[in-house]
């Protein structure tokens, strides 16, 4: 039954809410969604006009591209709800763009502005007693889109599917983060797509990230694929160093993502005075400074780790542990980069929407 049908957005309303149902106190991090989802398909050099319906699984020929190819990308952003009971979304028209250059990398469709900010915008506000209150509280937003053309032969798609489902979420980690630093396998290569947030990204760090947890470790720190020498990303955020009271992270290449939570930070630092260098860490130099004292923090920065300081790392087969700390820049910068997402703090940056 359509109840609302704006010229841009039909929606189908759910007949009932799981939301009672929800322990929103112990949640898994992107396991649990919401009543409803947004359905746009582009067909025949056009997209269609969205739906908003009912959460439900649907049914794609099995031929489709997106199982074959992998023409698949996504975003993660999040929704956030201040002590007024308004909604707030960070920087969406970032993840926009990033989405727009994922679709062009990966020889998709660009989605309109009225699809994905707009849509983002009437799904959220349909769903938004799903955002909780509170520090540590969002709604998790996952904007994609699927390849559902039919065939196997090896090009790309003619129709595709954009979605946005949406996930009551609190942290991302369940505990400490600690890392192997990659010296064997590799996430990205010049003119590569690492800098996509296409879906393989991901699915080809699932088994050296899996070798990892083995061994006790949550994530990998890439390096560059050629010598295996500098320090990327990780696989879910962006990695800053402290190394004394200088900042740094790798700047943006074909290998890196360009993380919004990362450049949020960088603005943040430069605000606040705080050294900031966009360049490469060496691995020999984090080795260094880890052996004379002079590396004190580690951590990631993305959109559903926030800011996840690391407390070691292994790094040819040694262990480091990473010092603790006061005045640690992790805890000072997550601080200020969450009291603007949660309208505690003043966001001169104009960054909430
Ligand atoms: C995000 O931070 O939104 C990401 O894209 C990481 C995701 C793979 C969980």
């Amino acid at each position: 039954m359509i109840l609302k049908n704006t010229s841009e957005i039909d929606i189908v309303r759910a007949n009932s809410t799981k939301i009672n149902d929800v322990d929103f106190e112990n949640l898994t991090f992107g396991s649990v969604f919401t009543d409803h989802m947004l359905v746009c398909d582009f067909k025949d050099g056009k997209w269609e006009k969205p739906v908003i319906k009912p959460y439900e699984p649907f049914l794609i020929d099995p031929s489709a591209k997106v199982f074959h190819y992998g023409q698949a990308i996504f975003e993660g952003m999040k929704a956030y709800k201040d002590e007024n009971d308004d909604v707030w979304l960070f920087r969406p028209d970032e993840n926009f763009h990033r989405f727009n250059k994922s679709a062009i990398r990966m020889a998709m469709p660009e989605v309109t502005e009225e699809i994905f900010i707009d849509g983002l915008k009437t799904i959220i506000d349909l769903e938004r007693d799903w955002v909780k209150k509170g520090d540590g509280n969002s709604l998790y937003i996952r904007p994609f889109m699927i390849a559902i053309g039919s065939g196997v032969i090896a090009n790309p798609s003619t129709q595709y599917r954009f979605m946005i489902i949406l996930s009551p979420a609190r942290s991302y980690f369940a505990g400490e983060v600690k890392v192997i630093i990659a010296d064997h396998y590799s996430r990205a290569a010049n003119g590569g797509i690492g800098a996509a947030k296409a879906a393989g990204n991901y699915a080809g760090q699932f088994y050296p990230t899996k070798l990892a947890n083995e061994k006790g470790f949550q994530q990998v720190i890439w390096t560059d694929d050629a010598t295996h020498t500098k320090l990327e990303e990780a696989g879910t955020m962006n990695v800053f160093v402290r190394i004394n009271d200088t900042l740094i992270t790798a700047p943006i290449s074909d290998r890196i993502l360009d993380g919004i939570t990362r450049k949020s930070l960088i603005d943040i630092a430069k605000r606040d005075g705080i050294k900031i260098e966009e360049r490469s860490v060496l691995v020999d130099e984090l080795l260094t400074a880890a052996k004379n004292g002079s590396l004190k923090e580690i951590f990631g920065a993305g959109t559903a780790a926030v800011v996840s300081p690391i407390v070691g790392f292994s790094c040819q087969d040694v262990y480091y542990e990473l010092p603790k700390i006061e005045n640690s820049f992790a805890n000072d910068i997550k601080d200020k980069l969450t009291k603007i997402q949660y309208k505690q703090a003043e966001d001169t940056f104009g960054w909430m929407v």
